[in-house]
C-alpha cells in the first residue's frame, strides 16, 4: 500500500525561481532563506519519496477570473511549467502519476468533494519554485498537484481545505501500489502584495502558524478566510495550503527541521520538514 512518509511546506515566492536561475546561493539576502533547504533534502534522500503531491495555489496562469475552480487536481502525464511575467526561465516538464490522481479523485469525489479534474495543466511558481527548492538535481518525483483557489473570493475555509487533506490522506493510504508519497504545501507565510496594507507581514502570527500547524492543526483550522486576511495580509490566505498538506499527514507528526526569514521580497518565508 502506498504510505505518506510526510509533508514539507514552503512559500513559492516568483523571486526565488530568479534567484535560483542566477545562483545567488551565497549572496548575503539569500543566504538565510537558500540556507535552509539542503537539511530538507538531505530528509529526502533519507525518505526516499517517488511521487509528491504538491498542493499550491494558481495565481492566474492555469485558471484566470473567467473561471475559476475552487478545488482543481491535475491527472496528467507531465506538467508544463510557461512564463509567468516574472523573468524567470522556464523550465522542464514535471512527470505526473495520472493512475495515483485517479485513484485520489475517485476517492474524494465519493467522499463528497467534487474537484475539478485536469488532464492538462499548466504549473505556475507556487509548484514550480518548491519542486525547485527541493529538487534542485532534477526529477526525482512523480507529482501530483492540487491547487486551491485563493485568486478570486470565495476562498475556501482553513478548515475545509484541512479536511480536504485528511480526504487525500485517506485515498493515499488505500492505494495499492507500495509508494512513498511526501505531500507539500506551498505559499504563505504572512504576506500582502496590493492595496494599502502592501508589504505587511506579522512575524507574530507566522511563528504561531508554524508552532501549531505541528500538533494543533485544528486550531488553526478555526480561522476564517477573513481572519487570515486581517492578521497574514491578502496573500497570506495562502496558509490554506499548509492546511490541507497538514491534514493529509494523519494525527502524529514530528517536526524535523524549520526555517523562518523575513523578508524574502513582501513574505514572511516560512520552511518545515514534518514526519508522518
Ligand atoms: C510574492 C509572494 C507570493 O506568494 C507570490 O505568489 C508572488 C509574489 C512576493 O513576496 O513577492
Ligand atoms: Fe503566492
Amino acid at each position: 500500500m502506498a504510505k505518506i512518509v510526510g509533508g514539507l511546506t514552503t512559500s513559492h515566492i516568483p523571486a526565488v525561481g530568479n534567484a535560483i536561475a542566477r545562483e545567488l546561493f551565497d549572496d548575503p539576502y539569500w543566504k538565510p532563506f537558500f540556507d535552509a533547504y539542503p537539511k530538507a533534502r538531505e530528509w529526502l534522500g533519507e525518505n526516499k519519496p517517488d511521487v509528491a503531491i504538491v498542493v499550491y495555489n494558481d495565481h492566474g496562469l492555469n485558471f484566470f477570473l473567467n473561471a475559476q475552480p475552487t478545488f482543481a487536481i491535475g491527472a496528467a502525464p507531465e506538467y508544463r511549467n510557461e512564463d509567468e511575467g516574472w523573468g524567470i526561465p522556464t523550465i522542464d516538464p514535471f512527470p505526473g502519476h495520472p493512475e495515483l490522481s485517479w485513484h485520489i479523485i475517485n476517492s474524494v469525489v465519493a467522499e463528497e468533494f467534487d474537484l475539478v479534474t485536469c488532464q492538462e495543466m499548466s504549473v505556475d511558481h507556487g509548484f514550480v519554485v518548491p519542486l525547485q527548492l527541493f529538487w534542485p538535481e532534477g526529477r526525482p518525483v512523480k507529482t501530483v498537484p492540487v491547487c486551491i483557489n485563493t485568486v478570486q473570493h470565495p476562498v475556501p475555509s482553513p478548515s475545509r481545505c484541512y479536511k480536504l487533506g485528511q480526504a487525500i490522506g485517506r485515498a493515499v493510504r488505500s492505494f495499492p501500489e507500495d509508494l512513498n508519497v511526501v505531500v507539500l504545501g506551498t505559499g504563505g507565510l504572512s504576506h500582502q502584495l496590493d492595496g494599502e496594507r502592501a508589504g505587511f507581514i506579522n512575524k507574530e502570527f507566522d511563528l504561531m502558524c508554524m508552532e501549531k500547524i505541528v500538533s494543533e492543526p485544528e486550531e488553526l483550522a478555526k480561522y476564517s478566510i477573513h481572519d487570515l486576511v486581517r492578521l497574514a495580509g491578502a496573500q497570506g490566505t495562502e496558509l490554506i495550503m499548509w492546511l490541507c498538506m497538514r491534514g493529509a499527514l494523519g494525527d502524529n507528526v514530528t517536526k524535523v527541521h524549520e526555517n523562518y526569514h523575513i523578508p524574502i521580497s513582501n513574505t514572511g518565508a516560512g520552511m518545515m520538514v514534518l514526519e508522518a
